[in-house]
């Protein structure tokens, strides 16, 4: 590969940077017409996406069924690599006696970083003394936001004693509606730094938002009776719905003793999460780091979820975090995709997102605490995962099913198996 190709990268258009891929990784013909296939993305939005843009990246979208939210049907896209996780999805909301939600306002948080005031703790007092001058200036700045009913709400301040002396932390706050806001917040932080500068003698280094979005949290409840408890488990369970209940419990207690376990406890919620937020176009590494900051705010890192026994012994589920769910912007609307997941979840607010997104975490986490509690999780993800197993292992699409039937017969789940099990077939054929 020859560095020097890559030179002005950017400034070419994507035919002519194929054509450099093509020629510097000496492509075969298959694998440039992989780069050169147009997707549901068209290279024309892909590129003013990111930059240096070559091609696009797909990820199996499937719909999540059986959801039912504060009353309402919803089949639900998901967008992701992982299997079992659409199925468990569907199978945790069908067993489910529906999902209760709620979702606070869309307010977010902007921060603002003031360092070498002359006494800090004097400072913050003076800029929060001229609070309400300064949110009417902060209102001037985007007047489409505060037509939508959006807009600067408060500002808060801390002093922070560091390594290099004390500094300030403004946080500014502001309701952004349906949007993820991060654009709208920053251009404030922005803008009305100057000012924040006048009247605290400092200077003003970071104006950038939070991700973690303590004020803009979602909720979602639902009850797992002890009777679809033991009927998920099929005719031949011997396991009483007491047991299972028992049995999640000490699961999910697990998960609140040790981090060891709430990092992938946690992770099964996100796999819901994660999927949903990229399905719908949004920023999944700012949900991630909402989930894992709001974890761990104020307290060790602790589960996302809670579960306990009701009056009648049945099962319940709680969830609450941040979910910055956005129904508008740049993104969203160019990816016709993002659209598209809109329209079948038949949303039109961040809000009714943001409460599907908590339905969905608490839906996933508790399909993986109960296949982990029960059968263990290989028996049913990797009845799922012998598929793309076989597909690994080089089988054909009308050998895949066969395949992975046999993996399951065998109850063995590795490509070695895979492969061995495709040249048995093949050599009976
Ligand atoms: P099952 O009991 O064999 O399912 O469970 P079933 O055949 O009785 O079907 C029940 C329902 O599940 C179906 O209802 C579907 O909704 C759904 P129906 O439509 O028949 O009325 N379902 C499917 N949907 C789509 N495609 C399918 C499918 N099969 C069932 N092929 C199941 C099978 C996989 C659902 C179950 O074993 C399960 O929930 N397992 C948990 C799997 C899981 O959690 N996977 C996540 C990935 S593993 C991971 O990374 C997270 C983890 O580390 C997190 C943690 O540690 O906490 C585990």
């Amino acid at each position: 590969m020859d560095k020097a190709a890559f030179s002005g990268f950017y400034k070419k258009s994507i035919a002519e940077r194929q054509e450099i891929v093509a020629k510097e990784f000496m492509l075969t013909d298959a694998e440039k017409a992989m780069l050169t296939k147009e997707g549901p993305l068209p290279f024309s939005v892909a590129d003013r996406m990111i930059e240096n843009v070559v091609g696009t990246m797909p990820l199996a979208y499937g719909l999540a069924t059986n959801f039912v939210i504060d009353g309402k049907d919803y089949i639900i896209p998901f967008a992701l690599e992982e299997p079992s996780v659409v199925a468990a999805a569907s199978n945790a909301a069908k067993l489910s006696s529906g999902f209760t939600t709620s979702a606070d306002e869309p307010i977010m948080i902007g921060l603002i970083q003031v360092v070498k005031c002359p006494n800090a703790t004097d400072s913050l007092i003076k800029i929060l003394s001229k609070k309400n001058e300064l949110l009417e200036e902060i209102m001037k700045i985007d007047p489409i936001l505060v037509k939508f009913g959006g807009g600067p709400r408060d500002i808060k301040g801390e002093v922070l004693k560091t390594s290099r002396g004390e500094m300030i932390s403004l946080q500014l706050l502001v309701d952004v509606r349906d949007a993820m806001g991060s654009n709208a917040i920053n251009t404030m932080a922005e803008k009305i730094s100057p000012i924040i500068e006048q009247i605290s003698g400092g200077e003003v280094r970071l104006k950038i938002i939070s991700n973690l979005a303590i004020h803009r949290k979602a909720r979602a409840k639902t009850t797992w009776t002890k009777e679809s408890l033991v009927a998920s488990m099929g005719p031949e369970t011997k396991m009483a719905g007491e047991e299972i209940v028992e049995r999640i419990l000490d699961a999910y207690e697990y998960a609140v003793a040790t981090v060891f376990r709430t990092a992938t406890h946690n992770k099964g919620i996100m796999n819901g999460i994660d999927a949903l937020t990229i399905a719908t176009g949004n920023d999944f590494r700012g949900v991630e780091a909402g989930a894992h900051s709001f974890a761990a705010y104020g307290h060790e890192y602790q589960s996302l979820t809670k579960y306990y026994k009701d009056e009648n012994g049945n099962l319940v589920g709680e969830i609450e975090m941040p979910m910055v769910l956005a129904t508008i912007g740049g993104t969203m609307k160019s990816n016709p995709m993002a659209q598209l997941s809109l329209k079948i979840l038949g949303v039109k607010t961040s809000n009714e997102l943001s409460r599907i997104g908590a339905s969905v975490g608490l839906a996933q986490n508790f399909a993986a605490l109960r296949a982990l509690a029960t059968t263990g999780i290989q028996a049913g993800h990797m009845k799922l995962h012998a598929k793309s197993l076989a597909a690994q292992a080089g089988a054909r699409e009308n050998e895949v099913d066969l395949v992975a039937q046999k993996m399951i017969e065998a109850k063995s789940f590795n490509q070695l198996k895979a492969e061995e099990i495709l040249k048995e077939i093949r050599a009976v054929k």
